[in-house]
């Protein structure tokens, strides 16, 4: 996208404020004070054939040490052409935004990682490469079963999920791409013009857990935001407008 250098500038402006806490802004009631329905804490299945996954991790933690996996962290881009195990990609996708419990009446979801107001705003999807038991293709994370399902087989995920990496080449060559989108208004219900700036921060902390959870079995991940907007979410069948990937993390054995 091409801007003009006032087109530009402003928008670097708008963007800077977006950077800042806009709490303190009065006169703007949200949803949430209008009394408006909540969005639901996460989106409902479309598939009735459900993957079941496994919560019992005693088997695949390979480093338990804290100290060790902080030290040890680091972005990888390089695997080995082993698959993952379903148990593995289980324990992942729980460290990244697994569901403990739910406060009040249907109020909040408790997960594995923070959010601003609990309001957890992603959806996570996996571009299946090399994930022992699942076929190619893009499936999508049901938190609150703590389930996965199939979105669509896909022959060639190697390659699309490249293209939708604005052809980052070693993002093929991993077992599983972890891709987060966000559902905006499940923050915006409540924080109003706030919100996007909390949608990102929390996208940090979920990707954070989602390292360490790769240091504890084996496993490498590199957050990537460098990827292509209209390739990945028609990739993963999102709308792009109430829903669209904000974040992207290949992972695989190293
Ligand atoms: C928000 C964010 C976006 C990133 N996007 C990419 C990316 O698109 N491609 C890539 O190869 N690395 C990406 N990285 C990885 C960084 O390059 C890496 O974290 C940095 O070089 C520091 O290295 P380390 O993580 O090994 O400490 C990203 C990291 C973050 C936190």
């Amino acid at each position: 996208m091409y801007m003009d250098n006032k087109n530009y500038k402003e928008r670097i402006e708008s963007n800077r404020e977006l950077m800042k806490s806009a709490f303190t802004e009065k006169g703007h009631k949200s949803d949430q004070q209008k009394q408006l329905p909540q969005p639901p804490l996460a989106k409902q299945s479309v598939n009735e054939n459900k993957i079941a996954l496994t919560k019992d991790f005693s088997g695949i933690i390979k480093e338990s040490n804290i100290l060790t996996i902080i030290n040890e962290r680091k972005s990888h881009r390089v695997f080995k052409k082993e698959s993952i195990t379903l148990e593995q990609l289980s324990f992942l996708l729980w460290a990244t935004q697994g569901v403990k419990g739910i406060r009040g009446d249907n109020y909040a979801t408790e997960r594995t990682v923070p959010s601003g107001g609990a309001r957890h705003p992603f959806e996570v999807y996996i571009a299946v490469i090399n994930v022992e038991g699942l076929e190619k293709g893009i499936y999508h994370y049901l938190p609150l079963s703590h389930e996965l399902e199939l979105i669509r087989l896909l022959d060639n995920v190697e390659n699309a999920v490249v293209e939708s990496l604005d052809n980052q080449k070693w993002t093929g060559k991993s077992a599983a791409v972890f891709y987060y989108t966000a559902i905006p208004y499940r923050s915006e219900w409540r924080y109003t013009i706030s919100a996007h700036k909390l949608v990102l921060l929390d996208a940090g902390h979920a990707a954070q857990n989602l390292y360490i959870g790769c240091g504890a079995i084996g496993c490498g991940t590199c957050a990537a935001a460098d990827y292509n907007q209209e390739l990945a979410d028609k990739l993963l069948q999102v709308d792009g407008k109430d829903e669209f990937v904000v974040y992207t993390a290949p992972v695989g054995v190293i």
